[in-house]
Formats: C-alpha cells, sequence, structure tokens
C-alpha cells in the first residue's frame, strides 16, 4: 500500500482547483500554508539561509495544524504538520527495493594507492590508454550515518525505507518525514517525475548526538526506565530511524545528504536523462534535497588524491563524523559500460579513513599531576588502536566532565582520536556496564606528594598546592623548560626526567646543567652513548633566546606568545624581572591575571635564585634593547614561511621574524607582506606570485633580519 491511500485517492494532488467540497476557502488557505512552510523550511534547514523570522515560520505552523485539526480530511501526505511524528507501530513493514541498494567496494590504502588502484582499474575496463585524457570523477564524502531510499510519486514523498539486506528494506515512512531536510514534496520549477528515488545518508551532526546523550543521561539519572546513550551518531541516527513511535524520532535531531539514484520514470515514458552523476546532484538540489558542498568534480588519479587530503584535513571541523571519501565515475554512459561485479557497482570506490573511535574497557582512574599543579584524572584503557595509533590513556579533563559522563572502572567506553587532539573518553556504554564500581571523586589531597589539593572558586581544576615540593611538578617543570620551543634539551625526555627526580640527582632546573656523566651513566638502561648524547644536548641548549628562556620557566599564564611580548618590551630579563605591575601591563598581550602572575613569581627568592643559578650554569641569551614605547621593525607586517629552508628550520626563521616584531601566518591573503620561500614550495608560492607579493628566499631573509637587528650581545653575568 502506497502511503497516498492512507489519505485518500485526491491527497497526492491536493489544490487542482477542482475542490467542490464546502469549505474551499480553508482548503485553499491550507495549501498555500503548506507551500509557504516548504519554501521556508528548505530556506532554513537546507540552504541555512531563513527568509522569516522563527516566530512567523511557527505561527503558519499552528495555523496549518489548526486548519488540519478541524478538517481532517485536509491533510495531505505532504503537509509539513506531518513532520512532529504521529503513529506508534508494532512493527515496521517491509518492502522490496525495486532496484537492489548495493553497498561499495572499498579501499582503505594509503591516499595514493587508494585513489590510482581504482584509476587504473577504470581506466582498463574502459580501454583507456596512458596518453588518453584523465577519466573525470565526482567526490563525495562518505557520510557515517545509514543509506535511505525515498520514493516520490507525482512529486510526494510516499515512502521511505531502509536498506535492510540491499534487496528487502523496512518502510520507515512517519519517520523520515520529520527530517525537515528531506522535502514532502518536490521543489522548484522542474516537472516531478511520476516516479522518483533518491538515495542518500541520515544522519546526526556531532552536536545534534551531543545533545541527545546529555539528555538521555539526564533521563536515566532521574530513574526511567529503557533509557540508554548512544555510542556514536551513526548509532543514535540508526536508532531514532527504527524508533517505532514516530513522535520520539521527531525529536531526534537526524539530517540527510542526498548522493544518487534508484528506480526512476524511463525516459521513453517522459522521466528526465542525465548525462552525469554531477547533472544528476544539481538536479536533486533544484528539488530541494542537501547535497554536500564539498561535492567536486576532478580529474584522474591526482584529482583523487587530492580531495582525500583535503578532506582528511577538513575532516574534524565538519560538523558531522565521515569515514572516508566515495569516488564515482562521473559519466553515466561510462558507468553503464562498467556495470556491476556481484553486489558492487565498478563505477564507485569508497576510500577509507582510520577510525577515530573505538571501543575499549576502563581498567583505572587515576590522576595526574601537571606543571602547575592542576590534576587531572585520566582513563587507563586496555590498549586500543585507534585515529592511527595505539592508545592506553584518555583525559577525562576535570572531575565535572568525568561525572557528567559517569565514567567508572570497568565501563565500557567510546575513545575519540581525531587529529593530532589528545584522545577523549566520549560516552559510556551504560548496558554494558557489568558492576557498579563506585562514582568518580577527585581526591582532596595529591596523590604524589600528599599536599592539600584545592579547588579555587569559579575554576574546574583542582590543584595540588605542593608547588615544586610535589615531584610530579618538579618533573613536568622540568620537561617544560626542556621542551622544543623553550630551551630544547633535545635528548632528555619524560622516561629521563622521570628517573632523574626519582633518584633525586635532579631536584632543580640548575641542577639538570650540573648533571655529571656519571650520574647518567649510573641510571638503568643507560648506554655510554646515550649519557653523551644527553650532555651534548644540555650542553646546546646553553644558547638559546630571551623568549625561550621566559617561556621554559614556566611562569603560570605565560606562554609561548606573551614571552616574547615581554623580551621584545623589557629586552633583558633584569628588566621583565624587576617590572612592577603597572610596566607589565604596558606590554601588548598582558593583562591584569598574568602580570600579577609576573609579579608573584619573581617576588619568590627561589624563583630569582633559580634564574641566577642558571646563567651561573652557562645559559645565555642575546639582550636587546628595550623596544618599550618605540615599535618594532616589522611591526604590522605579515610573512608566510613555506617549503624548506635551506639551514634555518621553521620555528627558528618564525622566531627572527617575531622578534623584529612581525606576524607569522599559515596562509598567503591579500593582506601577505612577504613570503618566504624554499625548496619545494608549493600553492603558497603561485599564491604569492599570482597576487604580486614580494618573495625572499633564506638569503633575502636573513639581509632583512641583520638590516634590522641592533643588539648588544651580553654574556650572562655570574650570579648576582
Ligand atoms: S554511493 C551504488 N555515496 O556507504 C553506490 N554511498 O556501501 C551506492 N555512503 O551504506 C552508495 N556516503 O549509505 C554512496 N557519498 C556516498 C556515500 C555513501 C555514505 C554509504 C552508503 C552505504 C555505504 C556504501
Amino acid at each position: 500500500m502506497s502511503t497516498a491511500d492512507l489519505f485518500g485517492s485526491d491527497a497526492a494532488n491536493p489544490s487542482d482547483g477542482s475542490d467542490a467540497s464546502p469549505h474551499h476557502g480553508v482548503a485553499s488557505r491550507a495549501a498555500a500554508l503548506r507551500e509557504q512552510l516548504h519554501h521556508h523550511g528548505h530556506q532554513y534547514y537546507v540552504l541555512d539561509a531563513p527568509t522569516i523570522p522563527d516566530a512567523e515560520y511557527d505561527r503558519l505552523f499552528k495555523e496549518l495544524q489548526a486548519l488540519e485539526a478541524a478538517h481532517s480530511e485536509l491533510i495531505t501526505p505532504d503537509s509539513p504538520t506531518l513532520r512532529v511524528g504521529g503513529g506508534v507501530l508494532d512493527k515496521f513493514p517491509s518492502v522490496r527495493h525495486v532496484v537492489p541498494m548495493l553497498s561499495i567496494r572499498t579501499e582503505t590504502d594509503t591516499e595514493a594507492t587508494g585513489a590510482e588502484n581504482f584509476d587504473t582499474r577504470i581506466r582498463k575496463e574502459l580501454g583507456l590508454s596512458d596518453s588518453d585524457a584523465p577519466v573525470d570523477y565526482v567526490a563525495e564524502l562518505k557520510f557515517d550515518g545509514l543509506a535511505i531510499s525515498l520514493r516520490y510519486e507525482s512529486g510526494i514523498l510516499v515512502q521511505a525505507a531502509t536498506r535492510g539486506d540491499g534487496e528487502n528494506g523496512e518502510v520507515v515512512t512517519e519517520n523520515i518525514r520529520t527530517i525537515e531536510q528531506i522535502p514532502l514534496k518536490l521543489m522548484g520549477a522542474l516537472t516531478a517525475p511520476s516516479v522518483l528515488e533518491v538515495r542518500g545518508e541520515v544522519y546526526m551532526t556531532r552536536a545534534g548526538f551531543e545533545a541527545l546523550n546529555e539528555r538521555q543521561r539526564e533521563r536515566i539519572a532521574a530513574g526511567e526506565k529503557g533509557e540508554k546513550t548512544f555510542v556514536n551518531p551513526r548509532n543514535a541516527a540508526a536508532g531514532a530511524v527504527r524508533q517505532l513511535d514516530s513522535k520520539i524520532a521527531a525529536q531526534r535531531p537526524l539530517s540527510f545528504f542526498a548522493y544518487g539514484l534508484g528506480d526512476i520514470t524511463p525516459a521513453e515514458e517522459g522521466g528526465p536523462t542525465f548525462s552525469t552523476h554531477f547533472d544528476l546532484l544539481m538536479t536533486l538540489k533544484q528539488w530541494g534535497f542537501p547535497v554536500a558542498e564539498q561535492t567536486a568534480c576532478v580529474q584522474g588519479a591526482a584529482g583523487l588524491v587530492d580531495f582525500h587530503q583535503r578532506m582528511g584535513q577538513a575532516r574534524d571541523a565538519l560538523p558531522y563524523d565521515i569515514d572516508g571519501v566515495v569516488y564515482k565515475v562521473n559519466s553515466l554512459a561510462a558507468q553503464r559500460q562498467l556495470g556491476f561485479v556481484t553486489r558492487e557497482p565498478r563505477w564507485a570506490v569508497a576510500h577509507k579513513y582510520p577510525a577515530q573511535e573505538q571501543l575499549t574497557t576502563v581498567l583505572a582512574i587515576e590522576v595526574q599531576v601537571g606543571r602547575t599543579g592542576k590534576l587531572t584524572p585520566v582513563a587507563k584503557l586496555a590498549p586500543v588502536f585507534v585515529g592511527g595509533v595505539t592508545v592506553t590513556n584518555a583525559t577525562l579533563h576535570n572531575e565535572t566532565e568525568a561525572r557528567r559522563k559517569d565514567v567508572r572502572v570497568g565501563d565500557t567506553v567510546v575513545v575519540r582520536r581525531a587529529g593530532d587532539v589528545i584522545p577523549e573518553v566520549v560516552s559510556v556504554i551504560t548496558e554494558k556496564r557489568l558492576y557498579e564500581a563506585q562514582i568518580f571523586t577527585m581526591p582532596h589531597t595529591c596523590p604524589v606528594c600528599g599536599s592539600a589539593a584545592v579547588r579555587e572558586e569559579g575554576e574546574a581544576d583542582y590543584r595540588c598546592t605542593g608547588g615544586l615540593f610535589c615531584s610530579a611538578q618538579r618533573k613536568q617543570a622540568i620537561l617544560h623548560f626542556a621542551h622544543r620551543r623553550a630551551v630544547e634539551i633535545e635528548d632528555l625526555g619524560d622516561k629521563l626526567v622521570e628517573q632523574l627526580v626519582d633518584a633525586g640527582v635532579v631536584n632543580t632546573l640548575p641542577d639538570v646543567y650540573r648533571l655529571s656523566f656519571d650520574a647518567l651513566a649510573s641510571l638503568d638502561r643507560m648506554a655510554e652513548k646515550s649519557a653523551n648524547n644527553v650532555l651534548a644536548s644540555i650542553e646546546k641548549s646553553k644558547q638559546t633566546t630571551l623568549p625561550r628562556f621566559v617561556f621554559g620557566l614556566g611562569i603560570r599564564h605565560v606562554g609561548e606568545s606573551t614571552a616574547k611580548a615581554l623580551a621584545h618590551h623589557f629586552g633583558t630579563m633584569d628588566a621583565i624581572m624587576d617590572a612592577t605591575v603597572d610596566q607589565l601591563l604596558q606590554v601588548a598581550d598582558v593583562g591584569p591575571i598574568v602580570a600579577l602572575s609576573l609579579r608573584t613569581f619573581f617576588d619568590q627568592p627561589h624563583n630569582r635564585e633559580v634564574v641566577a643559578q642558571l646563567r651561573a650554569c652557562g645559559v645565555t641569551w642575546t639582550e636587546g634593547e628595550p623596544t618599550a614605547g618605540a615599535s618594532l621593525p616589522l611591526a604590522g607586517q605579515t610573512f608566510v614561511l613555506t617549503g624548506t629552508l635551506p639551514t634555518l628550520s621553521r620555528d627558528q626563521a618564525k622566531d627572527m621574524l617575531e622578534t623584529l616584531g612581525a606576524k607569522v601566518a599559515g596562509s598567503v591573503s591579500k593582506k601577505t607582506h612577504c613570503v618566504v620561500a624554499g625548496a619545494e614550495a608549493g600553492s603558497k608560492l603561485d599564491k604569492a606570485q599570482e597576487l604580486g607579493i614580494k618573495v625572499l628566499d633564506e638569503a633575502g631573509l636573513l639581509a632583512l633580519v641583520a638590516a634590522h637587528t641592533n643588539t648588544t650581545t651580553e654574556t650572562s653575568k655570574a650570579a648576582e
């Protein structure tokens, strides 16, 4: 039975003007309201460009609801009021797909090979030789949701079905009608074919998923039976689509992207024809379907590789999950020629990215102490391969977060690692909780040194009050000082610092410079050669810069850019240490919190002693003239670095430019003053040339720096 039958035989053709019923005026008002609601809903949900206020939309919607309540015969299958859901089913009817819903072959290979394998196969099948032009493809995102088929008859949505086993699916029309992005009636000027089956993906945004899980957690906490949280947006979307109560489905934040076609009225019966897949997608867009804006026409393997790479980078910033990209041969004639192998088309392939989420179990919850004493609860996990690495720890951020997610020892959890972001626990699979372990609470003493741990008002974090008495803070302070962006002691890693502090050999920063070969060589698993490497990298770190040194001290709220600003402003270490709060506030970048933190730090004799001892140990840097008040020579200019310079590292070049007041940006625009290009400079150099921006090589950069540098080199002073 088609859904149209539910509404009477005229229902699919609601406003044909021949209505002789006594409600003629009411019927035409209802039809007008439906049209307006279709139009404004599309503007809002698909185009993201509403043209009327929400309140006006709500008013129109309520007016239509009221009309339909008074005249139920006016309800049509495309009425926007059906989006709120209605009926409750016992089970979903099954339907046979007129055109089977196939799956696609998957390539999980690296960027280049995955795309090249596909292109090579296609060229071979199409009988193309090397001298033939590259094949045209459409590259799409592979949305991580569930496939849905939408059947329109005479332009009205009459049936929505899941993929099922590909041959038979479940009819979920009522639930699908609740998705605002899916047109209930084809839009635009193009005539609707008598049959059109659109295929695409129903998905949930990450924000929608988070909000849903938050509501679910509240329900569980309130003791509502049968409620659970969802593992990921896909799982939540699938749950919503298969919800027997469509009113509940209506409350779940579902979205849709169209990517293909199923059944359609044949051309000989007046159906539309398309020559390319892209053509088809653009027509679907005109009919009112959302098509992802990233969808691109590309050429050959190189175009596919580029798309795969670009989307891999864009992936984390998308509001929804993708698990890869899909390549499709653009020409429909070529698609027909290529045909199918068993259950997969030869003309399409999915090229996957590494999964960013996995399930694992929580073995323990530990509390780690950071450099500034911050206590962070960390879930110790059964090792799991996610986002390209094996993860054994995931942060729970702080007590509030840990309790909000209610992570407990023994729980099965979803771990996410996206890009370079540190792994985190997304959610707990509550149904898999085998036993009720204790709810997590933050200790009120430092787990490392036993000092009191306090949470200041208005702060989310507990902090250990032990300062450098706490060995955890000492270790972190040393690692911070040795960091690549601070004074950089290359061979002083966390394992070694751990050993040195635990053995009592290193307690303060200057102790690092007093390390002897014997002390190092006596450590466990320390070969002679490594001991010498460590000493060499310590020696090398003695020649540093003022901004790196200031940053390395690990003063709370003083990050890299503040350290640079302080160094530029005051010129010397002594001037920074002696600056009053008022003087500090003169520095661009420094507000009251930072100024106070600096003053508090340097008011403590032991911190001044550390600086003095480091100097006495031979740590030295070039000091400059204070530039307070005066502006730096390259102030207001933006530079972009690209390619590999022959001798300078990227960081060194950046430091030099920033010291002179320049800004170093990541991309070239009209606002860029100069591009410094090295070997294998790519698109940034092209763009600079296109825009007529000045380009320097390393020699040019060094000349520029020399021309503007007017500093006096002071050797380090012995302890004052
Ligand atoms: S095309 C015959 N395009 O991936 C080709 N599928 O096995 C049919 N998917 O579950 C699929 N994004 O739901 C296609 N842009 C996209 C897609 C996509 C996600 C899903 C699809 C199916 C699986 C393919």
